[in-house]
């Protein structure tokens, strides 16, 4: 039997830590559940909130629907020669299964190691880092429709990925609940250590030739050095998309500060790093009551302790508005904003 709890604190549920309530919560271990949840009509109607991990979240107020967290659990592989497919509960720490994948030598994934977040939410923002994204792993995922109650597979065609992007925050928009998600690995790794800091970092550990292990292991780094531990600052990662612009404004940008950080961003578009843009701004390690940005990058917003989720949203339009009038691009919030 399903428990409805009412009124409940969601400072456990985001890596924010902002402390707003749920005036209904739900927790999902199994995917009859969803069956067994939507037969009530209560809860088609009723305003609804689908979280994970909660890493990707600002709670800007109470939340006065009901918030459904995943927990469906599991992990399934099966090898075919060289190739290997997991499918894995929607509920499942990423970075627990990127670790069962890097303990077993199944390689695709070692890039993404460490990322906050469920394995349900990585195909709704195309979860990427250090040169990999989600959609290259990835196969399909089982969706519970809600409209209907039915359950359906969503293929990598049908989740259109872009950057940061699927149709899961686009076209269908709050229609369907992710349960599990499947991915195609390999037992042939294709090491890729072009990103930044990977590269530098196994010349300084003395690895000429690494196995996935050594990536892992070396972006973990990383990420641990440049960013802040939401278990003792809250943060959601990064706070603003990369901006993608053109060639022209690209230009124009370029002529007055040529030392932009930049990228191709594919279409014929520029992607710019917008740490280096709100740096820029002066914003780096800044902080503002009980906010502020992490001192070893910019893109991320923090908690310093006891920030509401307005607070962090007024600092965040601070930031916009002082990048667009300094750089004249309007940078977009990569988090989810939940007013
Ligand atoms: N930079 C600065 N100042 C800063 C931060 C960055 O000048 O305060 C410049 C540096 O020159 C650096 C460049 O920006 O070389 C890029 O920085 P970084 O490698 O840290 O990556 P990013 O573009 O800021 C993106 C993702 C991260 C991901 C990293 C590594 C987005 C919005 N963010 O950040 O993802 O970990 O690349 O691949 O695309 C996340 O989405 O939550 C996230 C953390």
């Amino acid at each position: 039997m399903l428990q409805i709890q009412e009124n409940v604190s969601l400072k456990n549920f985001n890596t924010f830590g902002i402390d707003t309530h749920a005036r209904y919560f739900v927790e999902i271990a199994h995917e009859d559940e969803l069956v067994e949840l939507f037969a009530d009509p209560q809860w088609q109607q009723t305003e609804r909130l689908v979280i994970g991990g909660g890493s990707n979240l600002l709670l800007v107020n109470d939340f006065a629907g009901l918030v459904i967290r995943m927990n469906i659990r599991g992990i399934e592989h099966r090898i075919s020669h060289n190739d290997v497919f997991v499918e894995a509960g929607g509920g499942e720490v990423w970075n627990d299964l990127v670790n069962f994948c890097v303990a077993r030598e199944y390689a695709g994934i070692e890039n993404l190691s460490l990322i906050p977040g469920s394995v349900g939410a990585s195909p709704i923002q195309n979860i990427g880092a250090y040169g990999v994204e989600l959609k290259d792993a990835f196969i399909s995922c089982k969706v519970f429709e809600i409209a209907t109650s039915a359950f359906k597979i969503f293929t990598k065609d049908d989740c259109k990925f872009g950057y940061r992007e699927s149709v899961f925050k686009n076209q269908v928009k709050g229609q369907y609940i992710i349960v599990s998600v499947k991915f195609h690995l390999s037992l042939i790794p294709n090491i890729n250590t072009q990103y930044g800091a990977i590269g530098q970092e196994l010349a300084n550990r003395g690895i000429a030739s690494p196995t996935i292990k050594d990536v892992s292991q070396v972006v973990s780094h990383i990420r641990v050095s440049k960013l802040p531990d939401p278990s003792t600052i809250g943060n959601a990662g990064s706070f603003f998309k990369n901006p993608l612009i053109s060639i022209e404004e690209f230009n124009a940008i370029y002529a007055k500060f040529p030392d932009v950080v930049n990228y191709p961003g594919g279409d014929g578009l520029i992607k710019l790093a917008a740490g280096w843009l709100i740096e820029q701004c002066g914003w780096k390690g800044k902080t503002a009551g009980n906010t502020g940005t992490w001192k070893n990058q910019a893109l991320v917003l923090v908690n310093h302790g006891g920030a509401t989720g307005q607070e962090v949203y007024n600092f965040s339009s601070q930031i916009i508005d002082s990048v667009y009038t300094k750089f004249g691009v309007m940078l977009q919030r990569e988090v989810n904003i939940i007013s």
